[in-house]
């Protein structure tokens, strides 16, 4: 008998402290000390589904996608397929009215299948092939953004019918952030640089091509980024120039597409992105840089991902087995690691983790959450308090798991990649199913004939 058993008011009088700004909004610790979202106990999915399992809550998607359409009245909202995309995240998308970018013939493909009007996607990539250019042409895809001088050649031959397009600029803002999500300075691979007369010479390429319809410019400043000024900048810049090509070529773009990047805070005290800041910033900026170069109010449009899936996942483990090292850490194995989340390798990032399956009563003590793969810095996170009880079997839950983690898992160590699992109001449903060994050799094509 646990302490828990003869006192069961324990875990009421001290209700667990889970940061809502972090956890999805249906979070919540029911009377047993079992974490929940949409109403499903955590533990639940994991006996039904097994771990490590990704959970998505569908009312958090939902409601940050309603949130950016009532902040941001007048601009139009794209969500960034790339942070999470299956056919059903892509419906909850357009039944929320907003439009699905995509990166790839794949994307596009589940956009379309979860039902978005084409008309609606845009179509992004710094080095699409021409069948994914003949792809997106095909169906009609509302904007394809051109990223390079070849690109504009190998679409306009393969357009059958007036192409809508955006180049896509780098205004040379930089947001201070990781080298690998710093996209709006001139020194990396996406875009054409404003300075000197790349982006023109990319402008006056496009235009010679009557197939395609030039109707507005392109930016994304990076990721993670916390002020909403800095798009503020990027808009007077981008008018700037959409200025300069209304004086060099006599015509007038309407659209401007300013990216997204928006941050999300992982850990409790991280900043949070201020939308509603965002709206006075885009107001404000769109009127200044207008009424300087004279020029018409184009329409604005933004493309979150992180900021619409990325709190609405967590990432479901199984404790394997727990292990101090003399003089060094404690280690929490879990049964997945690097190939369900490569974000802490790839960028440092930091995660809470919350044991899901009880109560945490007791002491706690600090450790680091390990992955399963063969490499030492395997990790999910780093001085993490947890239970001193705890123990294999246990259940832990991942906070912010929604964004870059389905959509970025690999199958290193020949890992089957985790299952999908949708939550609302008590019921859970898969939307991807886990990945088997049969999936695995499938796709091997056997050792042939010698
Ligand atoms: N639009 C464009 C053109 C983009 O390249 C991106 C992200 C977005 C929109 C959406 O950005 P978001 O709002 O989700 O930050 N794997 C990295 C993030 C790479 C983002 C690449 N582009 C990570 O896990 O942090």
């Amino acid at each position: 008998m646990t302490l828990l058993d003869m006192l069961p008011s324990i875990g009421r009088a001290a209700p667990r402290r889970l940061d809502p700004a972090i956890w999805p909004v249906t979070t919540h610790s029911d009377d047993g000390g079992r974490l929940c979202v949409g109403d499903v106990p955590l533990v639940d999915i994991a006996d039904e589904f097994h771990t490590p399992t990704y959970v998505i809550d569908e009312a958090d998607f939902r409601q940050r996608a309603r949130r950016y359409r009532k902040a941001l009245r007048g601009v139009e909202v794209v969500y960034a397929g790339k942070s999470l995309l299956t056919t059903a995240v892509a419906q909850w998308a357009r039944e929320e009215g907003l439009g699905v970018d995509v990166c790839s013939s794949g994307e596009l493909a589940v956009a379309l299948a979860g039902g978005v009007d084409p008309s609606r996607i845009v179509m992004h990539g710094n080095a699409k092939s021409p069948d994914e250019l003949r792809d997106a042409t095909r169906v009609g895809v509302g904007r394809i953004v051109l990223d390079s001088c070849i690109e504009t050649a190998y679409l306009a031959g393969l357009a059958r019918r007036r192409q809508p397009v955006l180049v896509r600029v780098t205004p040379d803002i930089d947001i201070h952030g990781h080298r690998a999500v710093t996209t709006g300075i001139s020194d990396q691979k996406f875009g054409f640089t404003l300075e000197g007369d790349q982006a023109a010479e990319a402008v006056k390429r496009v235009l010679a091509h009557p197939i395609l319809d030039l109707v507005g410019l392109h930016c994304h400043i990076g990721s993670q980024v916390t002020d909403a000024a800095l798009y503020g900048e990027a808009i007077h810049r981008m008018i700037a120039a959409m200025a300069d090509i209304r004086a060099q070529h006599g015509i007038i773009l309407t659209e401007l597409n300013i990216g997204g990047g928006h941050a999300i805070p992982y850990r409790p005290g991280d900043p949070e992105f201020d939308v509603d800041g965002l709206a006075r910033v885009i107001e404000d900026a769109v009127d200044e840089a207008c009424a300087a170069e004279h020029f018409p109010r184009p329409t604005i449009v933004v493309e979150p991902g992180r900021a619409i899936s990325g709190r609405a996942g967590v990432t479901l483990y199984r404790v394997c087995s727990i292990k101090t090292q003399p003089g060094g850490r404690t280690f929490v194995a879990v049964d997945g690691g690097m190939s369900d989340n490569p974000r802490v390798s790839l960028y440092g990032a930091q995660y809470m983790v919350a044991l899901a399956n009880r109560h945490a009563v007791g002491l706690k003590q600090r450790v680091t959450i390990a992955g399963r793969h063969c490499e030492a810095g395997d990790e999910i996170a780093r001085d993490v308090e947890l239970p001193t009880d705890l123990h294999p079997g246990d259940l832990l839950a991942v906070a912010c798991t929604g964004a870059y983690h389905h959509s970025m898992a690999s199958n290193y160590n020949m890992v089957c990649r985790p299952p999908l699992v949708a939550v609302k109001d008590g019921r859970a449903r898969e939307l991807i199913r886990r990945e088997t060994i049969a999936d695995l050799l499938a796709r091997d094509c056997g050792v042939g004939q010698s």
